[in-house]
């Protein structure tokens, strides 16, 4: 298993591409699912998790081919294409390596009557059940089996007829699935409290390259109009918001100067508001995002919201820019119940961080320093590295798997802005 090695303390500058969103790409992929003719996703991220989903879209009998793409390029593009789907289910051992393999259910279901997908199980960040996708599948007309670990969705013969559910809880996963089922159903939906993320609006613009038919984009009332079927398209996956602020937080507690290129302003408004509360100086420039430090960073009272509130996949990176704060900071995580496992690690790293059920107390400190670090989630181990660029001496971050689940070339990225990283085989 590879590890990273971050020798700390180099102030990074320069300009960075930010690359495809991942989460936009796991709810793209499933949508050729939809349609028997090509699917062509540009701007998809080089990640672990792209490969995966690409291997249960094989498995499903869709071909998948990658075009254009040199090794040194950042993205690729994939085509795929499901004229003619000859497993309808997602085995136990692809969806217990990426949870995500659920989204599959929707589209399946809706283009084949039928799916069958294992059910996730726990996760590290939290329990994370998936009752809600099933319940707004069940609104739509499905019909739900659970039996030996699976979940089975079947239609009506005559199709989905479509229905309307309200998500007690946003939960942007289910309000995927239940867009990509409805968009085929005979009838018409309405999904109320649906999740905004812009993920979703990527979604949603897309099933539209489709010929789907959807009110309230980007609101939380979606109205979904069946049609009878969707056809291929073109389209560019969206940047990923969260990458680029992981890399702002990276800049800044470095005291560097970076320029997030293809970083989307208006995405991103809840960390740039964030950021700037904290004392750093965030700019929308051409063709991106101007990330500066002038002066000490200030503490912060922030919480964790779905969109546009400020997003969990950005806490871990936020706390680890907060330990080099003058004062102490008060988070809290209101989405998942168990995303504080970088706390330990960072402690170990001189951080001095205090929790409580689901609030975090970060006492800045004057200085981190390098150790041995691992974490048990993707943005919990960007935290680290970001603790590590501004630690004095060597951090050595082991698990680079969970790293290259969700940051494409994390350390040619750093380089490129003139940190001293190196990736090393076997821990
Ligand atoms: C997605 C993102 C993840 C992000 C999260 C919240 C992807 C691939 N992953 O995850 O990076 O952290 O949104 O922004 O896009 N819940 C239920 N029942 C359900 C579904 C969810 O109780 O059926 C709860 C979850 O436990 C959690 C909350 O709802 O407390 C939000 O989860 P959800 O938005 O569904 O997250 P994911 O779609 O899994």
């Amino acid at each position: 298993m590879d590890k990273i090695l971050i020798e700390g303390g180099k102030r990074l500058s320069g300009a960075i591409p930010v690359s495809g969103a991942k989460n936009s790409a796991l709810t793209l992929l499933p949508c050729a699912l939809l349609t028997d003719e090509p699917l062509t996703l540009r701007n998809l991220p080089r990640l672990a998790d792209i490969d995966g989903f690409q291997h249960l879209m094989n498995q499903f009998g869709i071909s998948t081919t990658i075009a254009g793409s040199r090794p040194e390029d950042f993205g690729r593009v994939m085509t795929l294409e499901a004229t003619r789907i000859t497993s309808s289910v997602a085995p136990y051992e692809l969806v217990r390596k990426m949870r995500a393999s659920i989204l599959v259910l929707g589209p399946m279901l809706a283009r084949m009557g039928e799916a069958t997908v294992s059910l996730p199980g726990g996760c590290a960040i939290g329990n994370r059940p998936i009752d809600l996708h099933l319940k707004a599948l069940e609104a739509l007309g499905a019909h739900i089996e659970l039996a030996a670990g699976y979940v089975r969705a079947i239609a009506p013969d005559s199709g989905l007829p479509g229905g309307r559910y309200s998500f007690p809880v946003v939960s942007v996963g289910a309000t995927e699935n239940a867009l990509m089922a409805a968009v085929l159903a005979t009838g018409k939906s309405t999904l109320h409290n649906a999740a905004r993320e812009p993920e979703i609006v990527d979604l949603c613009n897309l099933l539209v390259a489709m010929g789907a038919n959807i009110e309230g984009i980007g609101t939380s009332e979606l109205v979904v109009h069946g049609v009878s079927r969707l056809h291929g398209a073109t389209y560019k996956v969206m940047p990923d918001r969260i990458e680029a602020g992981s890399y702002a937080c990276a800049a800044a507690i470095t005291g560097g100067e970076v320029t997030l290129m293809g970083a989307r302003f208006d995405e991103m408004e809840a960390t740039v508001q964030v950021l700037r509360s904290a004392g750093v100086i965030v700019e929308q420039v051409a063709g991106g995002l101007h990330v500066a430090t002038d002066g000490p960073l200030r503490p912060l009272t922030i919480s964790t919201a779905p969109y546009p509130g400020f997003a969990t996949d950005m806490q871990a990176q936020l706390m680890a820019l907060l330990c080099k704060a003058q004062g102490s900071s008060v988070l809290t995580e209101t989405i998942f119940e168990n995303r504080y496992m970088h706390v330990p690690e960072l402690n170990r790293m001189g951080a001095h961080i205090e929790t409580s059920g689901r609030t975090a107390i970060v006492h800045g400190v004057e200085k981190l320093t390098g150790a041995e670090v691992m974490a048990t989630d993707l943005r919990a181990s960007m935290s680290l590295v970001i603790a590590g660029l501004a630690a004095e001496g060597q951090t050595q971050v082991h698990r680079l798997y969970h790293l290259d689940r969700g940051y494409e070339r994390l350390e040619e990225k750093l380089a490129l802005m003139g940190a001293q990283v190196e990736r090393v085989g076997g821990d």
